[in-house]
């Protein structure tokens, strides 16, 4: 099967949704890859950190893109390990500011479009799982399934205290919640890529889901769509 043509699966969704979790459960399942398109604009931002690039540096930004070096170790456990320049930089990835950082380089078209060949070289046999904004809307238009998970702010804002803790770090839930508003304001308003569905993505609200329950559902969808292999 040429590259190009591996199935493709998006999840698309605003942060705290429960969409890392849900995609990497699905293409573990179908023993598919999967692409977490946030790292990348996260790599991004903390690149540009340690060059010394400002984070409305257009032109130097998708330089960067382009030659980013990174390396995604998956060990076959948890998420897997991330490395920049070939240092481990899993746990710096994750924190709120790599976040708001990565949303203001996100914002940039110059940046999505360096990005875009990279996301797309992801796309391999036997198939992708690609988890993001845009993935249904802009990267993989022709994606045999995409999936839109939401959650209100307040469950996401909840979800990500929780996960932040889990993982050490110390947050209030009203900076939390702020936070998630103001992200996904940016997000969905800005010009290029905002946050929405596709016109033909299937919508789940997980506000009221447990993960379990959320992949149920997307078990119900890939089968529909004949994607499984049994
Ligand atoms: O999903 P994650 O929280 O890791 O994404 C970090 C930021 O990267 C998001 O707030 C968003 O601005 C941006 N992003 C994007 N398009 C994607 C994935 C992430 O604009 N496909």
């Amino acid at each position: 099967m040429p590259a190009e043509r591996a199935p493709v699966i998006t999840v698309d969704g605003p942060s705290g949704s429960g969409k890392g979790t849900i995609s990497r459960l699905l293409a573990r399942e179908l023993g598919w890859h999967w692409l977490d398109s946030g790292a990348l604009y996260r790599l991004l931002a903390l690149a540009a950190r340690r060059h010394g690039v400002a984070l409305d540096d257009a032109g130097t930004l998708a330089d960067l893109a382009r030659r980013l070096d990174v390396r995604f170790a998956d060990d076959g456990g948890g998420e897997p390990r991330v490395l920049l320049e070939g240092e481990d930089v899993t746990r710096e990835l994750r924190t709120e500011q790599t976040g708001a950082a990565a949303s203001r380089v996100a914002a940039l078209p110059a940046v999505r479009e360096a990005l875009l060949d990279r996301q797309r070289a992801f796309r391999r046999p036997p198939g992708l799982v690609a988890d993001g904004r845009d993935m249904g809307t802009v990267v993989f238009p022709d994606a045999e399934l995409k999936i839109f998970l939401t959650a209100s702010a307040e469950e996401r804002a909840r979800r990500r205290h929780k996960q932040l803790k889990e993982q050490g770090f110390e947050a209030s839930m009203d900076a939390l919640f702020r936070d998630i508003l103001a992200r996904d304001e940016r997000d969905a308003r800005r010009a290029v890529s905002p946050l929405r569905p596709a016109a033909d993505a299937v919508v789940i609200d997980a506000s009221d889901l447990s993960i379990d329950e959320v992949m149920a559902r997307v078990r119900a969808l890939v089968r529909e769509r004949g994607l499984h292999g049994d």
